[in-house]
């Protein structure tokens, strides 16, 4: 029998449990139950997902009693975390009868979980909600921690709400239906744990990356909940944002002026964005007198070891990477306030911290000098 483990995300009578194993969504109904106000529920979930594992979350809830009242099958990607789609969702939910007493299960990836998660939190002012994600980077970072919401044409996730989820079950065993490509933009949120807050994690990453990335159950369990027990530490300390959980956005910044650029399509993916994001906010700490040269290159060596972009992305969009226009994302950014820039630095590896001080030369100085060693 394969090891399950929890980790208990406290937040007084918000607080919750994080499962991490293999086979949870086959026997979802057992880990539900407990938390559920009464046996009902509706699964929003995407096509891929549904094809891959839908059936057997319907008869693991059946199994246990559990009746599912709808369930709403929504196009995969991004574009889904629009009005069109929540309003579709809101609408399946109502003529469902979704009551206030009832739970509405998020399974997919960060898409969905963050979609789901917003539209439970308005519906009828507030439904619960549970995620089992089913993404590396969802179970690794959007599943917990209660951040919900949609894109606009400003920016990603620029409308949404804090909502806690009752239960996340991170089922690894699904991990293994994931393209590679996608796994490893995943694996980039498991790298910034190291990079933000724990060496030692970092050491074990590069040696055990490549069995996480290869299928290593163990070595993948062992990864998905360490992150996952950050994550749940950071969220306990500061749920709405307020000072340490900031660190999570290593590398954003950065990665999302790159995400911008693209235009938000497949060319580059968010996790692949953190990475060279993350590469960008050491090369920033090493200008800045802040952090050893030697640990950049270790962060770029491991990244690139596994086979992720260490630097500037792959695909660069029409007319070229130009500085200037990175720094004009970035002062959209959403924790720009006052007009001042906000970074996540580092003294080293597992060592970041919040700085306003970072001025625009610098971060020109940087970009400048990834977009010379391309
Ligand atoms: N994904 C960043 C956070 O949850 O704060």
């Amino acid at each position: 029998m394969s090891s399950v483990a929890t980790i208990h995300v406290a937040l007084g009578e918000r607080s919750y449990d994080v499962v991490v194993g293999s086979g949870l969504v086959a026997d979802a109904g057992r880990h539900l139950k407990p938390v559920l106000a009464r046996p009902a529920v509706a699964i929003v979930t995407d096509a891929n997902v549904a094809k891959l594992h839908l059936p057997a979350l319907q008869a693991a809830l059946t199994r246990d009693g559990i009746a599912v009242a709808a369930t709403v099958v929504l196009p995969p990607g991004e574009a889904t975390k629009d009005v069109p789609y929540l309003m579709q969702v809101l609408d399946e939910l109502l003529a469902a009868r979704i009551e206030r007493t009832d739970t509405v299960l998020a399974l997919g990836g960060g898409v969905i979980g963050d979609l789901t998660g917003f539209a439970a939190s308005v519906l009828r002012r507030g439904v619960a909600v549970a995620q089992i994600p089913t993404s590396l980077l969802a179970q690794v970072d959007a599943s917990i921690g209660g951040k919900t919401g949609i894109d606009t044409r400003f920016g990603k996730n620029l409308i949404g709400t804090f909502h806690q989820p009752r239960i996340v079950l991170a089922d690894v065993g699904v991990l293994g239906t994931l393209p590679q490509r996608e796994l490893l933009a995943g694996y980039a949120e498991v790298v910034k744990y190291g990079l933000l807050g724990d060496a030692r994690f970092f050491d074990w990453l590069e040696t055990n990356g490549a069995s996480v990335m290869q299928g290593d159950a163990a070595a993948r369990t062992y990864a998905v909940l360490a992150s996952a027990r950050m994550k749940a530490e950071i969220v306990a300390g500061d749920e709405r944002e307020s000072g340490r959980r900031a660190l999570l956005n290593l590398g954003h910044t950065f990665g999302h002026a790159l995400e911008a650029e693209l235009g938000y399509d497949n060319r580059l993916l968010h996790g692949e964005a953190v990475a060279c994001g993350m590469v960008m906010a050491f090369d920033l700490s090493v200008r800045m007198g802040l952090c050893p040269a030697p640990d950049a290159e270790r962060v770029r060596r491991h990244l690139r070891a596994v086979g992720l972009p260490a630097g500037l992305p792959g695909e660069a969009p029409d007319g070229g990477w130009n500085p200037r226009r990175l720094l004009e994302h970035m002062r959209q950014d959403k924790k720009v306030s006052g007009g001042t820039l906000t970074f996540i630095l580092v003294r080293g590896i597992g060592k970041s911290f919040v700085s306003r001080e970072v001025t625009e030369a610098d971060v020109l100085s940087v970009l400048d000098s990834v977009l010379l060693a391309a």
